[in-house]
């Protein structure tokens, strides 16, 4: 894909956030023109814009975009979805940049540009990784809508796909929302990569089969112990993957590690509308729903954590840290 055909998720354009309305894809290509903190928190709550690295970048420009009224766009937007570290780690950034007399937008555009250049550092590692991988498996939406650049996973499954050697991605649908057959599938379809989508249930078995020689998948919160919180159904995946012996690669950048977060219970799972479970099945509202969108991987399930500052493997508190530690350094 030429880069002038690469997607683009989210455009600044000095006073409106331009962002593609990710409830309307594939069918409809819409973008949404958002203007100030309380719209951007609308857009991210309602997952119009999605994915950890993206919703810290929409959330700086939010920020940006009311630093008139800066304590309540920060609290606005941090509030908007609970589990991705990003989203306080972006609106932490730019807030201190502001109350130390610096530009809210210089730093909102920082870390965009940053978290662009760690997509293609965590391609590169990831690519490195998984060389000799013709088959693997990934959940959710990790490519550029979900994230700067190429995206996380997905980049390192696109720079695998560019190197050659990559035969077939395995998407998994990713109920309730859809992410994987909606936003995967039509990233995947426009980067020419072969795919099949499966419902999430298919994964296990198809894994145990021989099937699949990797699974990749993103992240929204790493915790200090190298416990993984992302889209829920990674768990599972996890565990099939270390029943069969194949790896389970984690994908994310440091923004999205979040060193005050002990381990996976301390991590806050996202409880979204009953609604989005009872969707298109004619489910009367009176059935009770759980709908929890994101679960916790324990890090000994997860073979290598990719960063744009390096690998952990094994993943653990002490390879964590020394991730962090050459972020800090740099
Ligand atoms: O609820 P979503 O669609 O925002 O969930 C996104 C995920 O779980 C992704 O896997 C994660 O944010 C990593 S994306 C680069």
């Amino acid at each position: 894909v030429a880069a002038s055909e690469r997607i683009e998720a989210l455009h600044y354009d000095g006073d409106v956030l331009r962002a593609l309305d990710q409830t309307r894809l594939p069918g409809h290509e819409e973008w949404l023109e958002l203007r100030d903190a309380d719209e951007v928190a609308a857009a991210i709550r309602r997952l119009s814009i999605r994915g950890a690295p993206l919703i810290g970048v929409a959330a700086a420009y939010g920020v940006a975009m009311s630093a008139a009224e800066l304590d309540a766009a920060c609290a606005t937007l941090v509030a908007a979805r609970p589990t991705a570290a990003n989203l306080a780690y972006a609106v932490q950034r730019v807030r201190t940049a502001v109350l130390a007399g610096g530009s809210a937008l210089e730093e909102a555009r920082a870390i965009h540009a940053e978290e662009a250049a760690a997509s293609d550092a965590m391609a590169r590692y990831g690519a490195d990784l998984l060389a000799g991988s013709r088959r693997v498996l990934t959940h959710c939406n990790t490519g550029a809508l979900a994230a700067p650049g190429r995206g996380t996973a997905l980049a390192a499954v696109t720079e695998l796909f560019d190197r050659g050697g990559l035969e077939r991605v395995l998407a998994c649908e990713t109920r309730p929302l859809l992410q994987g057959a909606r936003l995967t599938v039509w990233e995947l379809g426009r980067l020419g990569i072969e795919h099949e989508l499966i419902v999430d249930g298919a994964a296990a078995g198809l894994i145990a089969a021989g099937e699949v020689d990797a699974v990749i998948v993103g992240c929204d919160r790493v915790a200090a112990n190298g416990d993984v919180a992302n889209k829920v159904g990674t768990y599972a995946h996890a565990l099939a993957a270390k029943a069969a012996g194949i790896p389970f690669v984690v994908v994310g950048p440091c923004s999205t590690i979040d060193p005050e977060t002990p381990d996976g219970a301390a991590i806050e799972i996202e409880q979204r509308d009953g609604d989005e479970v009872r969707g298109l099945t004619g489910i009367g509202p009176q059935t009770p729903v759980r709908n929890p969108a994101f679960d916790v991987t324990p890090a000994a399930l997860v073979t290598a954590l990719v960063t744009e500052s390096g690998v952990a493997r094994p993943v653990n508190a002490e390879t964590v840290a020394e991730l962090l530690g050459s972020v800090a350094a740099a």
